[in-house]
């Protein structure tokens, strides 16, 4: 099974665990490890939780369903499956690979902390309890310009190293062992913040919704977050579905791949926030947060250095499958709709992303108040433009592209193909006629809102 398609001939996957893999794989990263315990702190905690789970049902799930239906109807990545069904629509294709490149632009920044964490848990330089001297470690590394575009960069390699390689080979192998790991050990992690003196202060600001606290960024953010977190709204979970063949049903795969994504970020946020509160760090900190926090936790615990050095190297993983299906969703479109050459075009695509994605590393530092629109630096910027607005009319596009184009009907009849009984059918498909559209529209309009006022 490869992604890559040299030949004529289209892959697909060669089981249905490879495929639910790779998906999964895409799905979680940094998103689940980085971005949600830090996005719970600081947009309130419990009510910011409470939102994300019924996006996640109404809005996370359905959306799931109509990519990989799209996507295994066509047999086509994004802008083809879009194009077969409907000509004007290849345009939505497009849109998800210029939102690969900002996503990867900054994500490669964090993608580079993570390595730089790596590294320093190696040589066993992270073994502090000492929040202000954790904080100052982490602060030092990000503001120095050099060092971060330089793990940025390495970051950026090693993904390009695996697109170009293309992923049957080692990731697909390396998965099947290396999610689990990841998920045992952040299990344990949350095990050790769990029982850390003073913790339940930390878990009652990540479970119980304070509902003072809900206010239209909250949503925003909670949106954006299910999008980002799912990989969902830029053709990844299109382009995924497009190499499964018509005999593998469906539907558990859109349902596992939700629950896996969240199992994780809810572990994830045990395993930080509760040690947040426990040894003294500020739950709004930002995106520090992770690279801070953790490091106190293993400190705390008994091999803690083995501990720090397995887990920054397991989400290092986490974060490379997940920002290969970045890069391939761009790559992919300039191969099959272009004629580029593969390995010409990783390259220079992956060079382009590094360009743009130096801002994003500066903005931690130097270019810290560097404002591109409001009080956005570069990096807040690729952040929201692409959770808040590029990832959200994806989704929203989406839903009406396989509600009322294509037809929830026709989309069903894909489902059901085989003798496979969809019994959620007329839930699933109220939901993606009425109520995805409505919703996200309304919630797009309001990050726009806010974006233009921004400008003003
Ligand atoms: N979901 C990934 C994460 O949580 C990030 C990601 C990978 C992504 N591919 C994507 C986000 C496509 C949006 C769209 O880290």
């Amino acid at each position: 099974m490869s992604l890559i398609n040299e030949n004529k001939e289209r892959d697909k996957w060669s089981s249905k665990i490879g495929f639910i893999l790779a998906a999964a794989g895409s799905a979680v990263g940094l998103g689940n490890l980085w971005k949600f315990p830090y996005s719970v702190g600081s947009n309130g905690g419990g009510a910011f939780v409470m939102i994300y789970f019924i996006f996640l049902f109404v809005i996370g799930f359905p959306l799931m369903l109509a990519a990989i239906t799209l996507g295994r109807k066509t047999q086509l990545s994004a802008v083809g499956a879009y194009r077969s069904i409907k000509k004007k629509w290849a345009f939505v294709g497009g849109l998800g690979v210029v939102c690969g490149f900002f996503i990867l632009a900054f994500y490669s920044t964090v993608g580079g902390w993570v390595i730089y964490y790596f590294v320093k848990a190696l040589k066993g330089g992270l073994a502090i309890k000492d929040p202000e001297v954790l904080g100052s470690i982490f602060g030092g590394f990000i503001s120095s310009p050099v060092e971060s575009i330089l793990y940025q960069g390495i970051f950026l390699v090693l993904t390009l190293a695996i697109v170009l390689r293309g992923i049957s080979g080692g990731i697909e192998k390396a998965s099947k062992i290396m999610m689990p790991a990841l998920f045992v050990m952040i299990f344990l992690i949350s095990i050790r913040s769990i029982t850390l003196p003073g913790a339940s202060e930390g878990i009652k600001f990540f479970l119980v919704p304070d509902f003072s606290k809900i206010n239209m960024n909250v949503i925003m953010n909670a949106l954006g977050q299910v999008f980002f977190s799912l990989s969902i709204g830029m053709g990844v979970m299109v382009t995924y579905g497009s190499y499964l063949d018509k005999d593998s049903n469906i539907l558990g795969p859109s349902a596992y791949i939700p629950m896996l994504d969240t199992a994780v970020a809810i572990i994830a946020g045990l395993a930080t926030l509760p040690a947040v509160f426990a040894l003294g760090f500020k739950a709004s900190s930002g995106p520090g947060l992770m690279f801070v926090t953790l490091p106190a936790v293993f400190a705390s615990m008994p091999f803690g250095k083995v501990f720090c050095f397995l887990f920054f190297m397991l989400v290092l993983f986490a974060a490379l499958t997940s920002s290969i299906s970045m890069l391939e969703v761009c790559v992919s479109y300039f191969v099959d709709e272009k004629g580029a050459n593969r390995i010409k075009a990783s390259i220079i695509i992956s060079m382009i992303i590094y360009l743009v994605g130096m801002p994003a590393s500066l903005s931690m530092g130097p270019w810290k108040d560097v404002h591109i629109l409001g009080n956005l630096n570069f990096f807040d910027f690729y952040d929201k433009l692409t959770s808040n607005i590029l990832l959200t009319s994806g989704g929203l596009l989406l839903s009406i592209f396989v509600g009322w184009v294509w037809g929830a009907d026709n989309a069903v009849k894909e489902i059901e193909l085989r003798g496979v009984k969809f019994r959620l059918a007329p839930v699933w498909k109220f939901l993606i006629k009425y109520v995805v559209p409505p919703a996200v529209f309304i919630i797009l309009i309001n990050s726009l809102k806010e974006l233009i006022m921004a400008i003003l």
